[in-house]
C-alpha cells in the first residue's frame, strides 16, 4: 500500500501478513498492532518519548544475562506477568503467582516431616497441608518444590554466602495428601533496581519491595501445573508488591506457638524446639487437566 495514513496503516499492516501465517499469531499480531497503533495515536506519543522508551529495551537487552532477564522483570513490574497468570487461572484450584527468576531445578529430596531450616538463622516456621483436588480429595503422590529468601532477603543462587540450594527442597505428598516441613520465616526483598527497571520504579515514584513469601511447584499426574506462592497475612508490603503477585486466598496466617506436642509426629525437628515457634497451614487445590 501507497499513501499510507495514520487512519490505514493498521490495516496496511494487516494486509501484509502472508497467507501461512498461523491462525493463532495472526489473530494475535492483530491484536497488538491495533492496540498499540491506536496508544500511539491516542497519547500522540513524541520522537523523543518513543527514543527514551527503545533506549530502555536497549538497556535491558545490556544487562540481561542467563541468571537475569530484564525483559521479565519488566513484565513483572507493568503489572503483565500477573496478568497473563490470572487470565490462565483455573477457576476452581489454588490461585497461580508468578515464578519469579529465582527458581532452579535439582532441588533436594526431603521426606515428608522434614527439615530445610537447617543452619539458617530465623523464626521457625512449621508448614503443612494437604494437596488436594478441586472435590476435596487428597493427591498422593504429588510433587511439591520450595524455594524461599533467606533472613537477608536473599535466594542461595543470588548469594554466595549461603550453601547451594540453601532453603530449596521438593517434597512428594504421602498416601493422605500429605506435607510437612520446617523452615524460616522469609524475609521481604527487593527485586533488582539498579538496571532500567528500577530507573522506570524510580521515576515514577515506586519501590521495588515484595512482601516475603514462599514460593511453591505443585505437579501431579492428570492435573494442572500450579505455580504459586503464600504470604504472610501480617507483611507490610502485603498491599504494594511490586509484581502484583498477592492474591486473597495466598495469604495465610503465621499462628504463634510454644507447645511441640501439637505438632505431627513425623515432624523431625519436634524434639528440637523449645521456645518459640510459628506454624502455618496451607492446602494446594489442583485441577484436573
Ligand atoms: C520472586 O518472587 O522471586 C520474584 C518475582 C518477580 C520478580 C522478581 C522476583
Ligand atoms: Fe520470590
Amino acid at each position: 500500500m501507497r499513501d499510507v495514513t495514520k487512519d490505514t496503516i493498521t490495516d496496511a499492516f494487516l494486509t501484509y501478513l502472508g497467507e501461512e501465517t498461523d491462525e493463532r499469531l495472526r489473530f494475535l499480531l492483530t491484536k497488538l498492532v491495533r492496540h498499540i497503533h491506536d496508544f500511539v495515536k491516542e497519547t500522540e506519543l513524541t520522537h523523543e518519548e518513543w527514543r527514551k522508551a527503545l533506549e530502555l529495551l536497549y538497556k535491558a537487552g545490556e544487562i540481561s544475562d542467563p541468571e537475569r532477564n530484564e525483559f521479565v522483570l519488566f513484565s513483572d513490574v507493568l503489572g503483565l506477568s500477573s496478568l497473563v497468570d490470572m487470565v490462565n487461572s483455573s477457576p476452581d484450584g489454588t490461585p497461580s503467582s508468578v515464578l519469579g527468576p529465582f527458581h532452579i531445578l535439582g532441588a533436594p529430596e526431603l521426606p515428608v516431616g522434614g527439615d530445610m531450616k537447617n543452619e539458617n538463622v530465623g523464626d521457625t516456621v512449621v508448614v503443612g497441608g494437604r494437596v488436594l483436588t478441586a472435590n476435596g480429595q487428597p493427591i498422593e503422590g504429588a510433587e511439591i518444590e520450595i524455594w524461599q529468601t533467606a533472613d537477608n532477603g536473599l535466594y542461595s543462587n543470588q548469594d554466595a554466602t549461603q550453601p547451594g540450594y540453601n532453603l530449596r527442597a521438593r517434597m512428594t505428598t504421602d498416601t493422605v495428601g500429605r506435607y510437612l516441613f520446617s523452615t524460616i520465616r522469609p524475609a521481604p526483598y527487593t527485586v533488582p533496581d539498579d538496571g532500567p527497571v528500577g530507573e522506570l520504579l524510580h521515576a515514577t515514584g515506586r519501590h521495588p519491595w515484595r512482601p516475603s513469601h514462599l514460593h511453591f511447584i505443585v505437579t501431579a499426574d492428570g492435573y494442572r501445573r500450579l505455580v504459586t506462592e503464600v504470604f504472610p497475612s501480617d507483611d507490610p508490603y502485603l498491599d504494594q508488591d511490586a509484581v502484583f503477585g498477592v492474591r486473597e486466598e495466598l495469604i495465610m496466617t503465621y499462628r504463634p506457638q510454644s507447645d511441640p506436642s501439637t505438632l505431627p509426629d513425623d515432624l523431625a525437628i519436634k524434639d528440637q524446639l523449645d521456645g518459640s515457634f510459628f506454624v502455618v497451614d496451607f492446602d494446594f487445590v489442583l485441577s484436573a487437566a
